[in-house]
């Protein structure tokens, strides 16, 4: 079994990569910059992977708001050139995409499974939800994972470091914080979606499906247990996305069920207060 993972570098793909069995061959920008079809098609169909996992996206979920043309060159254009690549090299494509489909419904308090109506309220959102069709649209063997909020050990690649990161860092300095407290959503440990989506590949049900830890929070719900659990003290206050007033809109509500991943025998990933837990023992030893 040989495996091509493209964004290797990223928080993701740093986590996929010694996850797999087989020959793994990590691949970032400087191998294949996705938004060159020509070169990605030319490099595929010469490594001959059995298995594209591509963990790569445009993810400046602010940015895209203004440069939308960028975001869909990257989470849909080219997802749909990796998908016909992949076809035609019968090879399967895992994908991944994000809780940032939905929002339209801001009553909604039961979480999302895979066949309820996505309506993305941002560029990034219906970007990423463009290149989820275009991979179930054009690759038969695929596996398009939703996840949320990743944070993993090696921070994020693209966008410095991760939420965890950088509430650690603003306490650390003796800052005030102010979390936004009206959008729930589950973080997640990359480390424990890795596990889930490797096991997801070794069976052959191939489709949609959610990954996430398990439960629920808010982002300053998540802040405070990032201090409580680190031992510190941090001056933080909750505050509404309103207030926050970030370029783009995000979901009050984007928890993903992980109903269907049981279903098809694979363990869903523990709750987020213990992965949490996992994630600062790993990044001390880091
Ligand atoms: N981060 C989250 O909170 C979150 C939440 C839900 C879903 N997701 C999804 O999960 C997946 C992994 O996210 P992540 O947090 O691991 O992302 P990440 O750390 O930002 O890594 C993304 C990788 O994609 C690469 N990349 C971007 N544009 C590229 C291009 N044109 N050609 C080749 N490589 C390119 C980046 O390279 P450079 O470093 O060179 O830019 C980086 O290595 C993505 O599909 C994302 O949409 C993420």
């Amino acid at each position: 079994m040989r495996t091509a993972v493209l964004g290797a570098p990223g928080q993701l793909g740093r986590d996929i990569c010694p996850r797999l069995r087989g020959e793994v061959i990590p691949l970032g920008r400087v191998d294949i910059d996705l938004s060159d079809a020509a070169r990605l098609r030319s490099k595929l169909t010469e490594l001959r992977p059995d298995v594209v996992i591509n963990c790569a996206a445009y993810n400046f979920v602010d940015q895209a708001e203004s440069e939308p043309s960028a975001a869909f060159a990257v989470n849909a254009w080219a997802v749909r050139d990796l998908a016909s690549v992949c076809r035609d090299l019968d090879c399967t494509l895992v994908h991944f995409s994000t809780d940032y489909v939905f929002g339209l419904d801001e009553s909604r308090r039961v979480p999302y499974a895979e066949d309820d109506l996505p309506g993305p309220v941002s560029v990034y959102g219906l970007s990423k939800l463009a290149g989820e069709y275009l991979v179930r649209s054009t690759c038969p063997k695929h596996f398009v994972i939703r996840t949320c909020g990743l944070y993993g050990v090696w921070g994020s690649g693209g966008k410095g470091k991760n939420f965890v990161e950088t509430m650690l860092k603003i306490a650390g300095q003796g800052k005030p914080l102010r979390v936004v407290n009206d959008q729930r959503c589950t973080p997640s440990f990359t480390a424990d979606i890795a596990d889930a989506a490797v096991a997801l590949l070794q069976t052959a049900d191939f489709g949609l499906y959610h990954i996430t830890n398990a439960g629920d929070c808010t982002w300053y719900e998540f802040a405070r247990e990032i201090f409580r659990a680190a031992g510190m003290s941090a001056d933080i206050t909750p505050i509404t996305s309103a207030e926050f007033a970030a370029p783009a809109r995000r979901p009050g509500y984007s928890v993903l069920s992980n109903d269907k991943l049981n279903r098809v025998g694979v363990t869903a990933p523990r709750p987020w207060t213990e992965a949490l837990g996992a994630y600062l023992v790993a990044r001390a030893g880091k």
